[in-house]
């Protein structure tokens, strides 16, 4: 079983297309919690988006949750824009209070979904390489390969977890629809993993438990969910190009 979280489809397909050079299933972390079931597989894969140098807390949580016996092969794959932190590092220790070992963990740079929040720019140069980092990762993982050099703690990324994490904050936690751009399309609310959006009388309603994974900015076909202090483009959304609307929906 592989066990994904993703806002726009990076970590989605990095989850997919590893299921399919393993034999195996993908679940989304926000659904799996209900799911009661012997796990047939012997190796359980973790894969999800690194937030502010470091793992989101919706994933956290969800490994905190998670009831996990020992006596499998657990991996962790974050995707990222280059800059991965104490993300796998914090997975391990996870597993570690669990009293279960994370055998690998590797991280993939793909596009940094942030960008147009940061004034930079998409690396799309990063998406090529992907199905041979998977192929690559999936060979090591059949052969039960043990590998968690990537957990290393960076003291540095921890300052750049503190602070970026308060700059976005205030940037986060007041996204609001325009009015005047919004067509009343649902998608929004049907895509937030958190059940955070509701349309009350025909106007978006963003709550407090945001799980910070800008599915709603990206996914808007109006581009009309804006930040506190700037809104983007059309042109300046981005998903990954294997994933659809749909996939996210129905995940
Ligand atoms: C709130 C937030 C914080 C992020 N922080 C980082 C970061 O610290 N380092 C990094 O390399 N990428 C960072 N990113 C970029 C994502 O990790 C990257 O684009 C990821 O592949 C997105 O995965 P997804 O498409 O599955 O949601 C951040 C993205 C978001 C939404
Ligand atoms: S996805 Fe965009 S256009 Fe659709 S309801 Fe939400 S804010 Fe409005
Ligand atoms: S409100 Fe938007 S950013 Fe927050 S969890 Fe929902 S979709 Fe993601």
């Amino acid at each position: 079983m592989i066990f994904y979280f993703s806002g726009t489809g990076n970590s989605l397909t990095t989850a997919k297309r590893l299921a399919e050079q393993l034999n195996d299933q993908v679940m989304a972390m926000n659904t799996a919690l209900k799911f009661k079931d012997e796990f047939t597989n012997k190796r359980i894969g973790f894969v999800f988006p690194v937030y502010f140098y470091d793992v989101p807390k919706v994933v956290e949580k969800f490994i905190e949750k998670l009831e996990l016996a020992s006596g499998y092969y657990f991996y962790a794959i974050a995707t990222c824009g280059g800059e991965p932190g104490n993300a796998l590092h914090s997975v391990r220790e996870l597993f570690f209070k669990k009293g279960l070992e994370l055998s690998y963990a590797k991280a993939i740079t793909l596009p940094d979904n942030t960008a147009p929040l940061l004034n930079s720019h998409y690396d799309l140069t990063t998406l090529k390489p992907l199905q041979n980092t998977i192929e690559q990762i999936a060979s090591d993982i059949l052969l039960n390969t043990e590998n968690t050099a990537e957990t290393r703690y960076k003291y540095k990324a921890k300052l750049l977890n503190i602070t970026t994490r308060k700059f976005a904050e205030r940037e986060l936690s007041k996204k609001q629809a325009d009015e005047n751009l919004c067509i009343q399309c649902h998608i929004c609310e049907k895509i937030c993993p958190a059940k955070n959006i509701r349309l009350i009388d025909g106007k978006v309603n963003i709550g407090n438990s945001c799980d910070e994974c800008l599915a709603c900015v990206h996914w808007c076909p109006q581009a009309a969910i804006r930040f506190n202090k700037r809104s983007i483009s059309i042109k300046q959304q981005y998903h990954h190009p294997d994933i659809v609307l749909q996939d996210m929906i129905n995940s």
